[in-house]
Parts: structure tokens; C-alpha cells; sequence
């Protein structure tokens, strides 16, 4: 069943190209073009009135959910403009926000079954349902890999992240596939308000068209070496990940990986912040991996690493490929080809999904089931 992989993370891991692709054939019109531009190019298949006239999105999720759901918050404003905000679901139910209107509210959660996010979508739901003005009406979808899910049976609208099971404890593939969930929806939301022109859509489709191969370019040319990169961590205890903007996220989510699957202490920060405290930490034996990829926030990272050499740390850099500037500022390079920054998360998660496998295969751990973790978390 690992068709040759040796755990079920890393057979998944490999899966990603396939599924980004499975994404776009189900989800964007074909035949689509700017010559052919009148109806949306994205196909949801969502109640239209579930759409209109938003000003607000609140998300609910926890773990690598709530991790693409920041990636999400930053694509459905900048490419839709709509204030968005994202909570854990753990503490959304017990702290939620003061009702706005006109608000979407979205659930990510790759099973369909994490109670707390079930919980805070109910709690959202019937708080709503007590309000008589029509402004304030729940309007709910859910993000799942599972279109038989309690979630799904709860809100009255998915998307189907269609990623195929997952096995492994540490979410890979389903995270990939959240984050393209989330393209889709920006960009639909973007074709109704008319937040961007015909010419920046299809510049932004053409370029996920591309994504596939570029995630098997970096599997192909980075496994062997992140392998050999894993065995300078046998002693490590801790490790620093920093991103900026949209790469944030990806930060928290490198670290969050290592986390569970190599018991290694990491943390993932805004690079801005790690002045604020957290250089406090660093010395040789604290590595810091940065993402460092092109945009409003390439040069600022670059200094925030060089920040962290000064210190001593070992300095791993996520870079565009053949970048001159990022050679000269990283110990080790993982590279992946330059991107639309809107688009580099999909790319600049995967070494990190392959550095925490490796570091952990390497540490002769179960991988695939790591201590005091379950595939989803049924329990509040
Ligand atoms: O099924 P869900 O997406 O709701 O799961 C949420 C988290 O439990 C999950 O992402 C967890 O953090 C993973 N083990 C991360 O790899």
C-alpha cells in the first residue's frame, strides 16, 4: 500500500503534484480563456447567493488547518479584499467575536470530524439563527477531504479538497490541497467583485497551471540532499523557522511539522518579530530556516537571516532557484523555482515537509504515528 515508499508521510508527500492538479481540473473551466472571459473561470459549484456581497470571512480550524487558513486569509484579501479573519476553532467556541454582517464563515478541517471546529461552527450557526435581521444569517461552507463528513453534513456547502485519504498522522497532501481550495475560492470572489482584471485572472491561473511540475522538480532535485542535510540534526533541540507574509504561514507550518513527527522544539515566527524576543535564543546550536522568496518582503527576510548569522546560527534558506543574493546570505540552500509570490506557499512547503521527514526518519521514529497524536481529533 506504500506503492514503495517507506512511510505512508512520504508516499504522501509525493502525492502532492497529482493532487494540485487533480484541483485545477476540477475546479477551473478549461476552456476559460481571455478571449472567452464572460462567466467566472472557477467552477465551485456554490450556491451564488452564498457569495454576494460579503464584507466580512471568518475561518474557523486547528493545526495545519488553521495554518492554510492563514495562507487563505491573505489570499482572499489581497485577491478579493475582503477583511478576513482566522481562529482556532478551540478558542472561537468559547471566545467568538461580536457578530458582523454579511459574513462568511468557513470550517477547514481535512477529516470532516475535528469536534472543535465542528463545535464552533455550531455555536456560529445558532448564535445566528437567534438574530431576526437577515444581514446577520449564518452563511457557512466547509474546506474537507472528506465529502461524507459530520462537516459536511452540517453546513450546506463544501468544497471538496479531493486529496485522497491520508494516512500519515502529519498532514501533507491535505494542506497542499487546502491551500489550493483557497486560490479557487479567492479567485472566484475576486471574478465577482471585480477586485482584478481579466488579465491578472488568467495570469494567476496560468501560472497554477505550472504548479505541478514545480512541485516534482523540487521532490526530484531536493530529496537526496535535504537526506544528507537531516544528518547534521541528530543532536538538535531546537530549531527556529521564519517567513514573512504569505510565508508565515508556511513558517508555522514547517515548524509545526518537525514538531510532531521529530519531538524536536521548533518555532515558527514572522521574521519582523524575532528581534521582539526570540533572538534571545539563538546561538550555533539553534538552526533558523528562513523563506526567502521573491516579492514585497524578499529583502527584508534576507536581512532578518543575516540577523540570525551574526548570532551564530546554522542558516538554511527555502530561496528561488539561482538566486545570487540568497547563495551568498544561506549555509544550505533549498530551492524552488520563482513564483508569483501569491502562489509560492504551495512550493516552499514542500522541503520543509521533506527536512521533518527526513529529520525524523533519520531519528528511527514512527513517522507515520507519532506519539500522542491521532489522525483526527474526535475529543474536545
Ligand atoms: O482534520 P483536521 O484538518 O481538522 O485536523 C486538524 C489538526 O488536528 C491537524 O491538522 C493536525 O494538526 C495535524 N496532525 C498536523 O499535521
Amino acid at each position: 500500500e506504500k506503492q514503495g515508499f517507506k512511510h505512508f508521510m512520504l508516499k504522501e508527500i509525493y502525492e502532492q503534484p497529482g493532487v494540485v492538479r487533480t484541483g485545477i481540473e476540477t475546479y477551473i473551466d478549461a476552456a476559460w480563456s481571455l478571449e472567452n472571459n464572460g462567466t467566472s473561470p472557477i467552477r465551485l459549484g456554490l450556491a451564488p447567493d452564498l457569495l454576494q456581497g460579503l464584507e466580512h470571512i471568518q475561518i474557523v480550524a486547528c493545526g495545519t488547518s488553521w495554518h492554510a487558513s492563514l495562507v487563505g486569509k491573505h489570499l482572499l484579501e489581497q485577491l478579493a479584499n475582503i477583511p478576513t479573519m482566522v481562529q482556532y476553532a478551540s478558542e472561537f467556541r468559547y471566545s467568538p467575536s461580536p457578530l458582523m454582517p454579511n459574513t462568511l464563515t468557513i470550517g477547514v478541517t481535512q477529516s470532516g470530524e475535528t469536534a472543535d471546529t465542528l463545535a464552533a461552527l455550531e455555536m456560529e450557526q445558532s448564535r445566528r439563527s437567534q438574530q431576526p435581521d437577515p444581514q446577520f444569517q449564518a452563511r457557512m461552507l466547509g474546506i474537507t477531504n472528506r465529502a461524507e463528513s459530520s462537516l459536511a453534513r452540517m453546513v450546506p456547502h463544501i468544497i471538496d479538497t479531493h486529496a485522497g485519504i491520508e494516512i500519515g498522522v502529519a498532514a501533507t497532501k491535505t494542506f497542499t490541497a487546502q491551500v489550493m481550495a483557497f486560490y479557487f475560492l479567492a479567485l472566484e470572489l475576486a471574478y465577482i467583485r471585480k477586485t482584478l482584471s481579466s488579465e491578472r485572472i488568467h495570469a494567476i491561473v496560468e501560472e497554477m497551471r505550472q504548479l505541478p511540475a514545480q512541485i516534482e522538480l523540487v521532490l526530484e532535485s531536493q530529496e537526496r540532499y535535504i537526506e544528507e542535510l537531516a544528518h547534521d540534526f541528530a543532536e538538535t533541540q531546537d530549531f527556529i523557522f521564519l517567513g514573512r507574509g504569505i510565508n508565515f504561514p508556511i513558517a508555522l507550518e514547517g515548524a509545526l511539522k518537525l514538531k510532531e513527527i521529530s519531538y524536536i522544539h521548533a518555532e515558527g515566527y514572522p521574521a519582523g518579530e524575532m528581534k521582539h524576543g526570540p533572538i534571545a535564543l539563538l546561538d550555533a546550536k539553534v538552526p533558523v530556516v528562513a523563506i526567502a522568496m521573491p516579492g514585497s518582503v524578499y529583502e527584508k527576510v534576507l536581512s532578518n537571516a543575516q540577523e540570525a548569522k551574526a548570532r551564530d546560527a546554522q542558516l538554511i534558506g527555502v530561496v528561488p532557484l539561482n538566486d545570487a543574493e540568497a547563495e551568498d546570505t544561506f549555509d544550505s540552500l533549498l530551492p524552488v523555482p520563482k513564483v508569483d509570490e501569491l502562489l509560492s506557499p504551495i512550493l516552499t512547503v514542500i522541503p520543509l515537509q521533506l527536512l521533518a521527514y527526513h529529520i525524523a526518519a533519520r531519528r528511527g521514529l514512527d513517522v507515520d504515528q507519532p506519539r500522542n497524536l491521532a489522525k483526527s481529533v474526535t475529543v474536545e
